[in-house]
């Protein structure tokens, strides 16, 4: 065995007579991965540690070489110097045999009133909620994105689908808004999620809480908790917040990914709607007139990564019983992974938007295509005709049958064949149908009329000031 590996036994209590086998130590061990959440086991120690001492439970000489020696811990950890051992099993283990080995007994005073349990449920809490303020950052640049260019495109005409299939006319800043309403709410998710997760689970100690007179207010002050949380047994057994967190970036991955197939459909030689830059875009190696929107099939293929973690964490947590397993070990690989991925796919996401070129030309040529506006014929027979839907419905569908015959617009019948198809159809309802016209007149509050844009833009900047200044 070696000597850290001795080390380790012996913070266990000395009664693995023969120390781990290399198998139990691949298995067992954690340090591979948890080694990310130092920052914040050290200043969660450091919090227990000045806990300890303003309550005589170690003495302050103590405190100070405690407080001293994590210190240069993190120095080491900064600087590349610190060996991470996987003999010592995780980061808790690591960063306390390395106290211990650099200051002697104030270190081995510092797990009194604390378990592995509550300190690692403490750390990967302040790891998610530092993250949670990270996705809430890069959901408002992306929102401030969108907004721009809304504005900017309040009033560019492309066709709307259902089915994929040309529906009505709207505004391209009609639809880019739907998905700032989805990252709205993204970020509000987020951020109610962070008020769930704030309690503090340091001195819960291994599940039952602790005989040492300890001030849980206070580590979860000095920690910027809004409380302890109320339950030993659910502080140390509970994942909610890691499931939150995935939950929410499972949604707003599914958004990035709508967003994305989107671009990819968008940014076809048959669409033609945008052209991607250059920098998001690859070649191909043998079909030299390619451009491939890699960049946006890449935001939709990770989001079946994001979308995993959370079933895999959902999974590993079902059957546990209370309070900690070592199953929940297994908690931190997906969510770190989940986090990395959706901050790169949220900035690659407002990268792509805020760089691409949008042809409204071509946007305004397809707007009209499929007969887009025949509701509007139907409309205006209901509206100025009093004719009564389904039979204005009826008479658009013919007007559409013999634009096809005719291979032109419906705009472009004339008038003898409008006539023939309803006496009430006079030359007046020609200057309707046109997809300007269709979208000016979706006035309707939440409609893609370009006013309407205009000012559903100006209402979400405000709310998402509001927002921001509220954190
Ligand atoms: N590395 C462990 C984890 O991530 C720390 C908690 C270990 N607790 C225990 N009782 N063995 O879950």
């Amino acid at each position: 065995m070696t000597d850290k590996g001795k080390a380790a036994r012996d913070l266990w209590g000395g009664h693995f007579g023969t120390g781990p086998a290399l198998l139990m130590e691949q298995i067992n061990a954690s340090i591979g991965f948890d080694k990310r959440l130092w920052p914040h086991d050290i200043v969660g120690s450091k919090a227990h540690a000045t806990m300890l001492a303003r309550q005589g439970i170690i003495s302050e000489a103590d405190r100070d070489a405690i407080l001293e020696g994590l210190d240069e811990i993190a120095r080491e950890i900064e600087t590349g110097s610190f060996h991470f051992d996987p003999a010592l099993e995780d980061i808790h283990l690591n960063i306390e045999a390395r106290l211990t080995e650099k200051i002697g007994d104030p270190g081995r005073r510092l797990h009194t009133a604390r378990s592995r349990n509550d300190q690692v449920a403490t750390d990967f809490k302040l790891f998610v909620r530092a993250a949670t303020d990270r996705a809430i950052d890069r959901l408002d640049r992306l929102t401030n994105t969108i907004l721009d260019m809304a504005d900017n495109h309040a009033a560019t005409v492309m066709p709307g689908f259902t089915h994929l299939q040309a529906a009505q006319p709207v505004t391209f800043g009609h639809h880019l808004m739907a998905y700032a309403e989805m990252f709205m709410r993204d970020r509000r998710r987020f951020a109610d999620a962070r008020l769930r997760l704030n309690e503090c689970p340091l001195g819960a100690a291994a599940l039952a809480g602790t005989s040492f007179p300890i001030d849980r207010e206070a580590t979860a002050r000095a920690l910027g908790f809004d409380r302890p949380a109320a339950n030993s047994i659910d502080a140390v057994s509970d994942r909610d917040f890691a499931l939150d967190f995935l939950a929410n970036a499972a949604i707003t991955s599914v958004h990035l990914s709508r967003l994305a197939e989107e671009l990819v459909l968008w940014s076809t030689p048959q669409f033609g709607f945008v052209r991607m830059a250059e920098d998001f875009t690859s070649g191909s190696s043998i079909m030299p007139q390619k451009r491939n929107p890699d960049a946006a099939e890449l935001v939709r293929g990770k989001s079946g990564r994001v979308l995993g973690h959370l079933q895999a964490l959902l999974v590993t947590m079902k059957s546990l019983p209370l309070a900690y397993s070592k199953d929940m070990q297994e908690d931190k690989e997906g969510v770190f992974d989940a986090v990395d991925t959706l901050e790169l796919c949220l900035e690659a996401t407002a990268a792509m938007l805020g760089s691409m070129r949008v042809d409204a030309a071509r946007m305004r040529a397809a707007a009209g295509v499929g007969y887009t506006v025949a509701t509007d014929l139907a409309d205006w027979m209901v509206r100025v005709k009093g004719a009564a839907f389904r039979d204005a419905h009826n008479i658009a569908a013919r007007a559409v049958k013999a634009a096809e015959a005719r291979s032109c617009d419906l705009h472009e019948l004339d008038e003898t064949v409008l006539q023939a198809i309803d006496p009430r159809l006079d030359g007046e309802v020609r200057g309707l149908l046109r997809v300007d016209a269709s979208v000016a007149s979706r006035t309707s509050f939440g409609g893609t009329a370009p006013e309407r844009v205009k000012a559903a833009v100006a209402a979400m900047r405000d709310q998402l000031a509001g927002l921001e200044a509220g954190r």
